[in-house]
């Protein structure tokens, strides 16, 4: 069975999406078969980000209304093989219950190393129903009170859902900005208020973004993609030091 790791931050534009997709991406490279599931129902973006929008006839929703089996509802990323895509409903009306959300994604660890949940922002329905089939939560957080009080709040929702393996990812990280900006001491500050261990840090990497917005993954000589990979060895319970660029 594969694991699922929900990606969550409760505050919006921390990034879950670009790291949804971007570590996908890096465990791919590891050698795993990945899915990548967008629960984000009304504003999906996985597909826009891996450049298969084009291609949606079918989503999450369609699998569990008896539309189509499973496997039609899957795309799979066309530069990355063993990437898979299972889109969100474009319609909020279609939002799924956490229940059904669980046995879904049960049936469909059968066939994947990993299952990555891309979260929608906020703490309601469509957080509850990203959460309930997860085993493990990554937390995305800017350096920034706001975003790190969503972590905060988050965290705590999680572990009443009984989410206990919380780790975090500090994103778009600019060291010569956080210095600047001068609210945390250091990068431990960070760690300590938003209350999760530390995964990794991707810094901040207009590259990444722009491939991003232009459909295509994000690899090759790019900062990001290093950090994915290093998060990804992590993931795996490789022992692999974290570097801040
Ligand atoms: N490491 C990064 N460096 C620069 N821009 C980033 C980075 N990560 C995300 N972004 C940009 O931030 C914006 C919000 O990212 P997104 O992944 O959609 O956030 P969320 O899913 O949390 O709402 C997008 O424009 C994206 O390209
Ligand atoms: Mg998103």
């Amino acid at each position: 069975m594969g694991k699922v790791t929900v990606i969550t931050s409760g505050k919006g534009g921390t990034g879950k999406s670009t790291i949804t997709a971007g570590l996908g991406a890096a465990l791919v490279r590891r050698g795993c078969r990945v899915l990548l599931v967008d629960c984000d129902t009304g504003m999906r973006g996985i597909d826009l980000m891996l450049g298969v929008s084009g291609e949606l006839v079918f989503d999450i929703s369609d699998i569990v209304g008896g539309n189509c089996p499973p496997a039609s509802a899957i795309y799979q990323c066309r530069t990355i093989p063993e990437l898979y895509i299972l889109p969100a409903p474009q319609n909020i009306r279609d939002e799924l219950s956490p229940s059904v959300m669980k046995r879904l994604t049960e049936v469909l660890s059968g066939y994947y190393d990993h299952i990555l949940i891309d979260c929608p922002a906020g703490i309601g329905a469509g957080f509850q129903t990203a959460v309930a089939p997860a085993s493990q939560a990554i937390l995305v957080a800017n350096t920034e009170p706001l975003s790190l009080r969503g972590c905060d709040k988050v965290r705590q929702k999680l572990n009443y859902c009984s989410i206990n393996d919380i780790r975090l990812i500090i994103n778009k990280f600019n060291e010569r900005k956080f210095r600047k900006t001068g609210i945390y001491q250091d990068l431990d500050a960070v760690v300590d208020e938003a209350g999760a261990r530390l995964l990794g840090v991707v810094p901040e990497d207009n590259t990444a973004a722009s491939l991003s917005q232009q459909g295509l993954p994000i690899e090759g000589k790019v900062k990001a993609a290093y950090a994915f990979d290093r998060i990804a060895a992590r993931l795996d319970g490789r022992d692999v030091p974290l570097l801040i660029e």
